[in-house]
Protein backbone atom coordinates (compact mmCIF):
# COMPACT_ATOMS: atom_id res chain seq x y z
CA UNK A 1 0.00 0.00 0.00
CA UNK A 2 1.23 3.51 -0.85
CA UNK A 3 1.14 6.28 1.65
CA UNK A 4 1.53 10.20 1.52
CA UNK A 5 4.43 11.77 3.90
CA UNK A 6 2.42 11.99 6.88
CA UNK A 7 1.35 8.10 6.29
CA UNK A 8 -1.94 8.54 4.62
CA UNK A 9 -3.22 5.19 2.64
CA UNK A 10 -3.06 6.50 -1.55
CA UNK A 11 -5.35 3.86 -3.52
CA UNK A 12 -3.46 3.52 -6.38
CA UNK A 13 -1.37 0.84 -7.88
CA UNK A 14 1.21 2.62 -9.67
CA UNK A 15 4.07 3.89 -7.38
CA UNK A 16 5.02 6.42 -9.67
CA UNK A 17 1.19 8.25 -9.43
CA UNK A 18 1.37 7.83 -5.58
CA UNK A 19 4.44 9.54 -5.47
CA UNK A 20 3.79 12.46 -8.04
CA UNK A 21 0.13 13.19 -5.98
CA UNK A 22 2.34 13.05 -2.82
CA UNK A 23 5.02 15.83 -4.01
CA UNK A 24 2.10 18.10 -5.76
CA UNK A 25 0.45 17.58 -2.01
CA UNK A 26 3.63 18.40 -0.72
CA UNK A 27 4.66 21.60 -3.00
CA UNK A 28 1.05 22.92 -2.61
CA UNK A 29 1.59 22.87 1.00
CA UNK A 30 4.96 24.46 0.96
CA UNK A 31 3.23 27.45 -1.54
CA UNK A 32 6.06 26.54 -4.19
CA UNK A 33 4.52 27.14 -8.00
CA UNK A 34 5.61 23.52 -9.14
CA UNK A 35 2.02 21.73 -8.37
CA UNK A 36 -0.42 21.23 -11.15
CA UNK A 37 2.46 19.45 -13.12
CA UNK A 38 2.97 16.29 -10.89
CA UNK A 39 -0.61 16.23 -10.67
CA UNK A 40 -0.51 15.55 -14.12
CA UNK A 41 2.29 13.05 -13.92
CA UNK A 42 0.16 11.42 -11.10
CA UNK A 43 -2.87 10.91 -13.53
CA UNK A 44 -0.50 9.96 -16.22
CA UNK A 45 0.34 7.24 -14.41
CA UNK A 46 -2.78 6.07 -13.59
CA UNK A 47 -5.44 7.90 -14.86
CA UNK A 48 -8.19 6.31 -12.94
CA UNK A 49 -6.59 7.44 -9.82
CA UNK A 50 -9.37 9.01 -7.83
CA UNK A 51 -8.06 10.53 -5.24
CA UNK A 52 -5.23 12.57 -7.64
CA UNK A 53 -8.64 13.15 -10.01
CA UNK A 54 -10.00 15.14 -6.31
CA UNK A 55 -6.57 17.06 -5.41
CA UNK A 56 -7.02 18.09 -9.74
CA UNK A 57 -10.40 19.10 -9.10
CA UNK A 58 -9.88 20.76 -5.75
CA UNK A 59 -6.28 22.68 -6.90
CA UNK A 60 -8.20 23.99 -9.70
CA UNK A 61 -11.31 25.23 -7.46
CA UNK A 62 -9.08 26.97 -4.89
CA UNK A 63 -7.87 29.31 -7.72
CA UNK A 64 -11.41 30.69 -7.94
CA UNK A 65 -11.92 31.32 -11.50
CA UNK A 66 -15.47 30.52 -13.12
CA UNK A 67 -13.73 30.03 -16.03
CA UNK A 68 -12.27 26.62 -14.18
CA UNK A 69 -15.44 25.46 -13.94
CA UNK A 70 -15.78 23.08 -16.93
CA UNK A 71 -12.21 21.75 -15.99
CA UNK A 72 -13.48 21.49 -12.08
CA UNK A 73 -16.24 19.35 -12.93
CA UNK A 74 -14.17 17.10 -15.29
CA UNK A 75 -11.89 16.10 -12.37
CA UNK A 76 -15.36 15.31 -10.46
CA UNK A 77 -16.66 13.36 -12.66
CA UNK A 78 -14.01 11.19 -13.35
CA UNK A 79 -13.26 10.79 -9.39
CA UNK A 80 -16.85 9.67 -9.13
CA UNK A 81 -16.12 6.94 -11.99
CA UNK A 82 -13.62 5.49 -10.08
CA UNK A 83 -14.69 5.62 -6.53
CA UNK A 84 -14.22 2.31 -5.68
CA UNK A 85 -12.35 1.20 -3.59
CA UNK A 86 -11.46 4.65 -2.26
CA UNK A 87 -10.44 4.70 1.60
CA UNK A 88 -12.67 6.55 4.08
CA UNK A 89 -10.45 9.70 4.09
CA UNK A 90 -10.32 9.76 0.33
CA UNK A 91 -13.75 9.50 -0.08
CA UNK A 92 -14.12 12.35 2.23
CA UNK A 93 -11.97 14.75 0.08
CA UNK A 94 -14.08 13.64 -2.85
CA UNK A 95 -17.16 14.84 -0.95
CA UNK A 96 -15.46 17.84 -0.30
CA UNK A 97 -14.67 18.43 -3.67
CA UNK A 98 -18.28 17.87 -4.84
CA UNK A 99 -19.71 20.16 -1.86
CA UNK A 100 -17.09 22.75 -2.92
CA UNK A 101 -17.56 23.09 -6.94
CA UNK A 102 -21.56 23.07 -5.51
CA UNK A 103 -20.84 26.33 -3.70
CA UNK A 104 -21.79 24.72 -0.39
CA UNK A 105 -18.21 26.20 1.01
CA UNK A 106 -19.14 25.30 4.72
CA UNK A 107 -19.99 21.96 3.90
CA UNK A 108 -16.93 21.10 2.94
CA UNK A 109 -15.13 22.97 5.53
CA UNK A 110 -17.28 20.63 7.83
CA UNK A 111 -15.49 17.50 5.72
CA UNK A 112 -11.89 18.70 6.13
CA UNK A 113 -12.80 19.00 10.11
CA UNK A 114 -14.32 15.19 9.40
CA UNK A 115 -10.98 14.57 7.87
CA UNK A 116 -9.38 15.98 10.95
CA UNK A 117 -10.89 14.45 13.30
CA UNK A 118 -9.66 10.86 12.73
CA UNK A 119 -5.90 12.75 11.58
CA UNK A 120 -5.05 16.10 13.10
CA UNK A 121 -1.93 16.18 10.98
CA UNK A 122 -3.41 15.75 7.97
CA UNK A 123 -2.04 18.65 6.52
CA UNK A 124 -3.91 19.08 3.72
CA UNK A 125 -6.99 19.24 4.96
CA UNK A 126 -6.50 22.08 7.60
CA UNK A 127 -4.62 24.34 4.84
CA UNK A 128 -7.75 23.50 2.33
CA UNK A 129 -9.57 24.15 5.37
CA UNK A 130 -8.18 27.58 6.34
CA UNK A 131 -7.93 28.61 2.64
CA UNK A 132 -11.93 28.07 2.56
CA UNK A 133 -12.50 29.83 5.64
CA UNK A 134 -10.33 33.03 4.96
CA UNK A 135 -12.38 33.65 1.93
CA UNK A 136 -15.89 33.84 3.91
CA UNK A 137 -14.40 35.45 6.67
CA UNK A 138 -14.80 32.59 9.37
CA UNK A 139 -10.96 32.60 10.35
CA UNK A 140 -12.43 32.36 14.29
CA UNK A 141 -13.57 28.40 12.90
CA UNK A 142 -9.85 28.38 10.95
CA UNK A 143 -8.47 29.08 14.27
CA UNK A 144 -10.24 26.00 16.20
CA UNK A 145 -9.39 23.87 13.56
CA UNK A 146 -5.83 24.60 13.71
CA UNK A 147 -6.39 24.75 18.00
CA UNK A 148 -7.34 20.87 17.76
CA UNK A 149 -4.46 19.91 15.38
CA UNK A 150 -1.59 21.72 17.41
CA UNK A 151 -1.52 18.93 19.85
CA UNK A 152 -1.14 16.69 17.65
CA UNK A 153 1.72 18.22 16.01
CA UNK A 154 5.53 17.58 16.80
CA UNK A 155 9.25 18.19 14.93
CA UNK A 156 9.01 14.94 14.07
CA UNK A 157 5.84 14.81 12.03
CA UNK A 158 6.60 15.96 8.22
CA UNK A 159 6.03 19.37 6.94
CA UNK A 160 5.73 21.11 10.79
CA UNK A 161 6.83 24.18 9.89
CA UNK A 162 3.58 24.66 7.59
CA UNK A 163 1.14 23.33 10.58
CA UNK A 164 3.22 26.49 12.85
CA UNK A 165 2.73 29.00 9.81
CA UNK A 166 -1.33 27.89 9.03
CA UNK A 167 -1.54 27.95 12.70
CA UNK A 168 0.08 31.30 13.04
CA UNK A 169 -1.96 32.82 10.28
CA UNK A 170 -5.35 31.93 12.26
CA UNK A 171 -3.73 33.48 15.86
CA UNK A 172 -3.55 36.98 13.57
CA UNK A 173 -6.18 37.36 11.89
CA UNK A 174 -7.75 36.57 15.72
CA UNK A 175 -5.66 39.18 16.89
CA UNK A 176 -3.69 36.88 19.18
CA UNK A 177 -0.62 39.19 18.02
CA UNK A 178 1.89 37.56 20.33
CA UNK A 179 1.79 33.86 19.43
CA UNK A 180 0.84 34.42 15.94
CA UNK A 181 4.25 36.65 15.75
CA UNK A 182 6.29 33.88 17.51
CA UNK A 183 5.07 30.42 15.48
CA UNK A 184 5.42 32.74 12.16
CA UNK A 185 9.01 33.33 12.91
CA UNK A 186 9.71 30.24 13.99
CA UNK A 187 8.34 28.24 11.28
CA UNK A 188 10.57 30.79 8.89
CA UNK A 189 13.20 29.58 11.32
CA UNK A 190 12.50 26.07 10.36
CA UNK A 191 12.27 26.81 6.62
CA UNK A 192 13.20 30.46 5.75
CA UNK A 193 11.36 29.26 2.25
CA UNK A 194 7.83 29.54 4.29
CA UNK A 195 5.95 32.60 2.63
CA UNK A 196 2.81 31.92 4.67
CA UNK A 197 5.01 31.95 7.65
CA UNK A 198 6.98 35.02 6.55
CA UNK A 199 3.02 36.31 5.48
CA UNK A 200 1.66 35.97 8.80
CA UNK A 201 4.73 37.81 10.92
CA UNK A 202 3.90 40.69 8.02
CA UNK A 203 0.58 40.62 8.99
CA UNK A 204 1.26 41.01 13.00
CA UNK A 205 4.07 43.88 11.69
CA UNK A 206 1.18 45.97 9.80
CA UNK A 207 -1.76 45.84 12.46
CA UNK A 208 1.03 46.84 15.13
CA UNK A 209 2.05 49.62 12.76
CA UNK A 210 5.91 48.60 13.09
CA UNK A 211 7.08 49.12 9.01
CA UNK A 212 10.48 49.75 9.38
CA UNK A 213 10.62 46.33 10.92
CA UNK A 214 8.31 45.34 8.16
CA UNK A 215 10.47 46.32 5.75
CA UNK A 216 13.63 44.54 6.87
CA UNK A 217 11.79 41.62 6.76
CA UNK A 218 10.55 41.26 3.63
CA UNK A 219 14.32 42.21 2.72
CA UNK A 220 15.98 39.81 4.95
CA UNK A 221 13.90 36.40 3.11
CA UNK A 222 13.36 37.90 -0.18
CA UNK A 223 16.03 35.82 -1.42
CA UNK A 224 14.03 32.98 -0.75
CA UNK A 225 11.12 32.68 -2.73
CA UNK A 226 12.67 31.35 -6.13
CA UNK A 227 10.41 28.58 -6.59
CA UNK A 228 7.50 30.04 -4.64
CA UNK A 229 3.86 30.51 -5.94
CA UNK A 230 2.36 33.46 -6.26
CA UNK A 231 2.26 34.07 -2.50
CA UNK A 232 5.67 35.99 -3.44
CA UNK A 233 3.79 38.81 -5.40
CA UNK A 234 1.35 38.96 -2.03
CA UNK A 235 3.76 39.32 0.14
CA UNK A 236 5.70 42.08 -2.32
CA UNK A 237 2.02 44.03 -2.00
CA UNK A 238 2.39 43.93 1.77
CA UNK A 239 5.58 45.33 1.53
CA UNK A 240 4.12 48.41 -0.64
CA UNK A 241 1.86 48.71 2.75
CA UNK A 242 4.95 49.69 4.75
CA UNK A 243 6.48 52.08 2.57
CA UNK A 244 2.85 53.53 1.62
CA UNK A 245 2.06 54.32 5.71
CA UNK A 246 5.48 55.70 5.38
CA UNK A 247 4.70 58.20 2.92
CA UNK A 248 7.36 56.67 0.23
CA UNK A 249 4.71 56.68 -2.43
CA UNK A 250 7.46 56.16 -5.40
CA UNK A 251 8.49 53.31 -3.93
CA UNK A 252 5.33 51.90 -3.72
CA UNK A 253 5.18 52.53 -7.55
CA UNK A 254 8.37 50.93 -7.86
CA UNK A 255 7.81 47.92 -6.31
CA UNK A 256 4.19 47.44 -8.07
CA UNK A 257 5.52 47.35 -10.80
CA UNK A 258 8.54 45.25 -10.75
CA UNK A 259 6.79 42.75 -8.69
CA UNK A 260 2.79 42.98 -7.60
CA UNK A 261 1.62 43.57 -11.40
CA UNK A 262 4.78 43.21 -13.32
CA UNK A 263 3.54 41.23 -16.19
CA UNK A 264 6.74 39.75 -17.65
CA UNK A 265 7.37 37.82 -14.53
CA UNK A 266 7.02 34.23 -15.21
CA UNK A 267 3.81 33.58 -12.26
CA UNK A 268 1.62 37.14 -14.34
CA UNK A 269 2.89 35.06 -17.50
CA UNK A 270 1.75 31.69 -16.45
CA UNK A 271 -1.91 33.80 -15.31
CA UNK A 272 -2.03 37.13 -15.06
CA UNK A 273 -5.80 36.89 -13.31
CA UNK A 274 -5.27 34.89 -10.58
CA UNK A 275 -7.88 36.26 -8.36
CA UNK A 276 -5.25 37.72 -5.29
CA UNK A 277 -3.14 39.10 -7.69
CA UNK A 278 -6.39 41.06 -9.15
CA UNK A 279 -6.70 42.41 -5.45
CA UNK A 280 -3.48 43.10 -4.99
CA UNK A 281 -2.94 45.25 -7.98
CA UNK A 282 -6.38 46.75 -7.85
CA UNK A 283 -6.09 47.72 -3.96
CA UNK A 284 -2.54 48.97 -4.02
CA UNK A 285 -3.29 51.60 -7.11
CA UNK A 286 -6.83 52.72 -5.40
CA UNK A 287 -4.61 53.34 -2.03
CA UNK A 288 -2.08 55.62 -3.83
CA UNK A 289 -4.88 57.36 -5.63
CA UNK A 290 -6.76 57.88 -2.40
CA UNK A 291 -3.61 59.77 -1.15
CA UNK A 292 -3.36 61.71 -3.87
CA UNK A 293 -1.25 60.04 -6.51
CA UNK A 294 -1.05 59.58 -10.04
CA UNK A 295 -0.70 56.01 -11.01
CA UNK A 296 -0.86 56.99 -15.06
CA UNK A 297 -2.32 54.00 -17.31
CA UNK A 298 -1.57 51.32 -14.69
CA UNK A 299 -4.79 50.43 -14.01
CA UNK A 300 -5.67 49.46 -18.06
CA UNK A 301 -4.10 45.76 -17.84
CA UNK A 302 -6.67 45.12 -15.18
CA UNK A 303 -9.21 46.60 -16.74
CA UNK A 304 -8.76 44.44 -20.04
CA UNK A 305 -8.13 41.28 -17.29
CA UNK A 306 -11.81 42.14 -15.44
CA UNK A 307 -13.50 42.56 -18.43
CA UNK A 308 -13.51 39.06 -19.59
CA UNK A 309 -14.93 38.49 -15.73
CA UNK A 310 -17.69 39.76 -15.59
CA UNK A 311 -20.02 36.44 -14.40
CA UNK A 312 -17.54 34.92 -11.99
CA UNK A 313 -19.10 35.05 -8.73
CA UNK A 314 -16.09 32.69 -7.46
CA UNK A 315 -15.29 35.06 -4.90
CA UNK A 316 -17.20 37.71 -2.79
CA UNK A 317 -13.88 39.65 -1.63
CA UNK A 318 -12.65 39.36 -5.42
CA UNK A 319 -16.12 40.82 -7.05
CA UNK A 320 -15.72 44.54 -5.55
CA UNK A 321 -12.09 44.94 -6.73
CA UNK A 322 -13.41 44.20 -10.34
CA UNK A 323 -15.87 46.78 -9.73
CA UNK A 324 -13.11 49.51 -8.40
CA UNK A 325 -10.91 48.31 -11.66
CA UNK A 326 -13.78 48.82 -13.65
CA UNK A 327 -14.91 52.44 -12.05
CA UNK A 328 -11.37 53.42 -11.79
CA UNK A 329 -11.25 53.06 -15.89
CA UNK A 330 -14.59 54.41 -16.29
CA UNK A 331 -16.27 51.70 -17.38
CA UNK A 332 -19.10 52.22 -15.83
CA UNK A 333 -21.54 50.24 -18.25
CA UNK A 334 -19.51 47.42 -17.78
CA UNK A 335 -19.39 48.12 -13.67
CA UNK A 336 -23.22 47.87 -13.85
CA UNK A 337 -23.26 44.97 -15.77
CA UNK A 338 -20.83 43.43 -13.22
CA UNK A 339 -23.27 44.55 -10.51
CA UNK A 340 -26.47 42.97 -12.58
CA UNK A 341 -24.77 39.74 -12.51
CA UNK A 342 -23.74 39.85 -8.70
CA UNK A 343 -27.23 40.66 -7.65
CA UNK A 344 -28.57 37.85 -9.77
CA UNK A 345 -26.20 35.35 -8.28
CA UNK A 346 -27.22 36.55 -4.71
CA UNK A 347 -30.70 36.43 -5.60
CA UNK A 348 -30.27 32.85 -6.70
CA UNK A 349 -27.29 30.98 -5.15
CA UNK A 350 -28.27 28.71 -2.29
CA UNK A 351 -24.88 27.81 -1.41
CA UNK A 352 -22.14 29.92 1.34
CA UNK A 353 -21.51 32.75 -1.32
CA UNK A 354 -25.15 34.01 -2.04
CA UNK A 355 -25.78 35.86 0.89
CA UNK A 356 -22.12 36.57 1.51
CA UNK A 357 -22.70 39.32 -1.74
CA UNK A 358 -25.74 40.47 -0.24
CA UNK A 359 -24.29 41.31 2.83
CA UNK A 360 -20.61 42.70 1.83
CA UNK A 361 -19.44 42.46 -1.69
CA UNK A 362 -22.58 43.69 -2.71
CA UNK A 363 -22.64 46.76 -0.73
CA UNK A 364 -19.05 47.36 -1.08
CA UNK A 365 -18.61 46.82 -4.77
CA UNK A 366 -21.22 49.49 -4.58
CA UNK A 367 -19.53 51.74 -2.59
CA UNK A 368 -16.59 51.57 -4.53
CA UNK A 369 -18.46 52.90 -7.73
CA UNK A 370 -20.11 56.00 -6.01
CA UNK A 371 -17.39 56.95 -4.60
CA UNK A 372 -15.72 57.19 -8.01
CA UNK A 373 -18.37 59.16 -9.22
CA UNK A 374 -17.86 61.92 -6.23
CA UNK A 375 -21.15 60.62 -4.51
CA UNK A 376 -19.44 60.46 -1.21
CA UNK A 377 -23.10 61.22 0.29
CA UNK A 378 -23.76 57.52 -1.00
CA UNK A 379 -20.66 56.06 0.24
CA UNK A 380 -21.54 56.56 3.28
CA UNK A 381 -25.15 55.39 3.35
CA UNK A 382 -24.04 52.49 1.85
CA UNK A 383 -21.19 51.68 4.01
CA UNK A 384 -21.84 52.41 7.22
CA UNK A 385 -24.01 50.39 7.69
CA UNK A 386 -22.88 47.49 5.77
CA UNK A 387 -19.44 47.72 7.49
CA UNK A 388 -20.25 45.49 9.70
CA UNK A 389 -20.72 42.65 7.86
CA UNK A 390 -17.70 43.37 5.66
CA UNK A 391 -15.96 40.24 7.06
CA UNK A 392 -17.99 38.51 5.40
CA UNK A 393 -16.37 38.64 2.14
CA UNK A 394 -13.40 37.45 3.30
CA UNK A 395 -9.80 37.96 3.17
CA UNK A 396 -8.06 39.87 5.74
CA UNK A 397 -8.78 42.86 8.13
CA UNK A 398 -5.14 44.63 6.58
CA UNK A 399 -7.07 43.61 3.01
CA UNK A 400 -10.60 44.76 3.97
CA UNK A 401 -9.34 47.94 5.00
CA UNK A 402 -9.45 49.38 2.05
CA UNK A 403 -13.36 49.75 2.25
CA UNK A 404 -12.88 51.30 5.73
CA UNK A 405 -10.01 53.98 3.74
CA UNK A 406 -12.92 54.55 1.16
CA UNK A 407 -15.50 55.16 4.11
CA UNK A 408 -13.01 57.48 5.52
CA UNK A 409 -12.46 59.35 2.53
CA UNK A 410 -15.94 59.75 1.50
CA UNK A 411 -16.55 60.88 5.26
CA UNK A 412 -13.70 63.33 4.96
CA UNK A 413 -15.40 64.88 1.29
CA UNK A 414 -18.68 65.22 2.92
CA UNK A 415 -17.06 67.19 5.78
CA UNK A 416 -19.09 64.46 8.11
CA UNK A 417 -16.91 64.64 10.95
CA UNK A 418 -19.53 63.74 13.34
CA UNK A 419 -18.15 60.06 11.70
CA UNK A 420 -14.82 60.07 12.19
CA UNK A 421 -15.05 58.52 15.81
CA UNK A 422 -16.94 55.77 14.25
CA UNK A 423 -14.52 54.80 11.77
CA UNK A 424 -11.76 55.56 14.04
CA UNK A 425 -13.50 53.16 16.69
CA UNK A 426 -13.66 50.36 13.45
CA UNK A 427 -9.89 50.58 12.42
CA UNK A 428 -9.13 49.32 16.70
CA UNK A 429 -11.74 46.96 16.37
CA UNK A 430 -10.24 45.83 13.42
CA UNK A 431 -6.91 45.02 15.53
CA UNK A 432 -4.73 48.11 14.18
CA UNK A 433 -2.75 49.95 16.82
CA UNK A 434 -3.35 53.37 17.32
CA UNK A 435 -5.48 53.92 14.36
CA UNK A 436 -5.15 57.64 14.01
CA UNK A 437 -1.31 57.81 13.18
CA UNK A 438 -2.40 55.62 10.27
CA UNK A 439 -1.86 57.49 6.81
CA UNK A 440 -5.30 56.96 5.47
CA UNK A 441 -7.02 57.61 8.94
CA UNK A 442 -4.48 60.82 10.15
CA UNK A 443 -6.13 64.02 8.57
CA UNK A 444 -9.75 62.58 9.84
CA UNK A 445 -8.51 62.59 13.53
CA UNK A 446 -7.01 66.15 13.19
CA UNK A 447 -10.33 67.32 12.52
CA UNK A 448 -12.11 66.04 15.86
CA UNK A 449 -9.06 67.37 17.90
FE1 LIG B 1 -1.89 39.25 3.42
Amino acid sequence: MHQDERGHALTTSSSTAAEEIDLAIHNFLHWKSDVVPHVGASLEADPDFAFANVVSGLIMHGARNVHFRKKIEGSLAKAQECAAGLSEREQLYLNALEASAAGRITEAVSLYETILAKSPVDLFAQRLAQMELFWIGEMDWSEQISRRCAAHWNESVPSYGVHLSCRSFDLEETHNFAEAEALGRKSVDIDPTDVWGTHSVAHVLIMQGRHDEGIQWIDSLKHNWADSNQMVLHLWWHRCLFHLERGEFDEVLHIHDTWVRNRELPLLVSMPDLYIDMQNGASMLLRLELRGVDVGNRWAELEELTLKRLDDHTSPFTSPHFAIILAATGRFDEANQLLASMRAFADHDRGTFGPRYVSAAIPAAEAALAHRCGEHGKVIELLLPARHQLWQMGGSHAQRDLFFLILADSILKEGRTDLIGIILDDIERAGFADAASRIGYREAETLVH
